[in-house]
């Protein structure tokens, strides 16, 4: 199968150029290319191309809560996102800590064909915090797990921690570390300060974050190891981070678009749908963020997209799940606080979102440059196509989208995986085989 994509502009700089693609790999870049026989000719409108993005953190909940998102409807999320790889989170039902669970999750990824889904292995079984899973079983199995992660809870033992970043670097792995020391944050809900003090809501220091991050650093620097910070939200996990880069620590750490969106203004409603763990900071933690991803001290954007039931979020506050939906809306947001702000250019857009997560999960065949001989994994974005969030279009199973009926500019039209077209204007390409209902 051969595609041919006409008058697109690669990083959103110079001329538009074609791309010729055939047997998954980038054959020709130059203008005026003529179509090979039976070739797909896509008109690219002259919009924007990158390599496709990879997601470090989503939660597509398949096995346990398939009612809320299957790998299915949720690689169909990441690729009209713009997505070609996903790291599906381990806080599923039963867990991913066994080579078992991670396998299957690998290949119902290929079958379904949309966007590779890489599982992420639990750290510790049942994500318990007491005993190490078994690693090494998941590294090796056909899932070839590359990162470790028990995401939704801290690896909050500093032993067990430590033995599990001696055995990631043994492993090649990296842990990911959801930075949240549990005895600082019990019954939070909402990050503390003058707004949930004033809203009457219990609130999740920042210094639960940034103890473990601080931690963590000296951990990973002692066992030669390298720790991946998750969704970093705070002002002082920025300034932690660029102490332990300077120290030559192998950290790297990732950001969310809620997060370099939104604040805990957000929160005056008490809708239940700005409910995430951890919590929207305040107006000077956001900036903050938004810094480091331009200054390279976060080094890419991260989903956090995390389905939910309707019973589950359309409740009381404190009652509801931590989480937000975040494929379908990422590089709207991040075009929106930092290309279209002047902050970053789309290399840069390329780098955080493609890149850098390809490097950290040292994926070879994603994140490539784009150049004849690579691998056609490819997002083309309209930069000023102007949409408006409905949550009830969204392809996920959930609806809990912030971001409803908020317009943006920059969406993704078209996404290319190994060649094949998995989304284009604003709807996926059926799964490959095994479908199911
Ligand atoms: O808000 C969150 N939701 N944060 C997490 O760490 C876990 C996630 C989930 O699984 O719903
Ligand atoms: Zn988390």
């Amino acid at each position: 199968m051969s595609l041919l994509l006409t008058n697109v502009r690669p990083y959103g700089e110079g001329e538009p150029v074609d791309v010729a693609i055939a047997g998954g790999e980038i054959l020709a870049i130059g203008a005026g290319l003529t179509p090979a026989e039976g070739a797909e000719v896509i008109d690219g409108g002259g919009n924007v191309l990158l390599p496709g993005f990879v997601d470090l953190h989503t939660h597509l909940r398949e096995p346990g809560r398939e009612d809320t998102e299957t790998i299915e409807s949720g690689s169909a999320a990441a690729a009209l996102g713009g997505y070609t790889a996903v790291f599906a989170m381990a806080n599923t039902s039963p867990v991913a800590d066994s080579a078992v669970v991670t396998d299957h999750v690998y290949r119902r990824g290929q079958e379904v064909g949309l966007v590779d889904v890489h599982p992420v292995g639990a750290v510790t079984v049942g994500l318990q915090g007491e005993k190490l899973a078994e690693m090494g079983m998941m590294a090796a199995g056909p899932g070839r797990v590359r990162v470790f992660s028990d995401d939704g809870v801290c690896v909050s033992d500093p032993l067990l921690m430590r033995r599990a970043l001696e055995y990631s670097a043994s492993l090649g792995v990296v842990i990911a570390q959801h930075a949240e020391e549990p005895r600082l944050t019990k019954g939070a809900v909402a990050h503390e300060g003058p707004e949930a003090a004033r809203l009457g809501l219990a609130g999740w220091p920042r210094a639960a974050e940034e103890a473990i991050v601080a931690r963590d650093a000296l951990l990973a620097r002692d066992a030669g190891a390298r720790v991946h910070i998750c969704h970093a939200s705070t002002a002082g996990t920025v300034e932690l981070l660029k102490w332990a880069k300077e120290q030559g620590i192998a950290i790297t750490a990732e950001v969310t678009p809620h997060h370099l969106l939104l604040d805990d203004s957000r929160l005056q409603t008490y809708d239940a749908v700005n409910r995430v763990n951890p919590p929207l900071r305040e107006a000077s933690d956001v900036a903050a963020l938004r810094k480091a991803l331009r200054d390279g001290v976060i080094d890419c954007v991260a989903t956090d997209h995390a389905p939910h039931a309707e019973q589950d979020k359309c409740c009381e506050f404190a009652a509801a799940r931590p989480g937000m939906l975040g494929l379908e809306t990422a590089l709207a947001i991040v075009a929106q606080v930092s290309v279209e702000t002047g902050d970053l250019g789309w290399r840069d857009v390329a780098r955080v979102m493609s890149e850098k997560p390809a490097q950290i999960a040292r994926l070879d065949d994603q994140g490539r440059p784009i150049g004849v001989g690579e691998p056609a994994n490819l997002t083309l974005v309209d930069p000023d196509l102007g949409w408006t969030v409905r949550a009830d279009e969204l392809a996920s199973r959930s609806r809990n989208t912030p971001f409803a009926e908020l317009s943006f500019r920059a969406k993704p039209v078209l996404t290319v995986l190994r060649g094949r077209v998995t989304a284009r204007d604003g709807v996926a390409a059926q799964p490959e085989t095994g479908a199911r209902a």
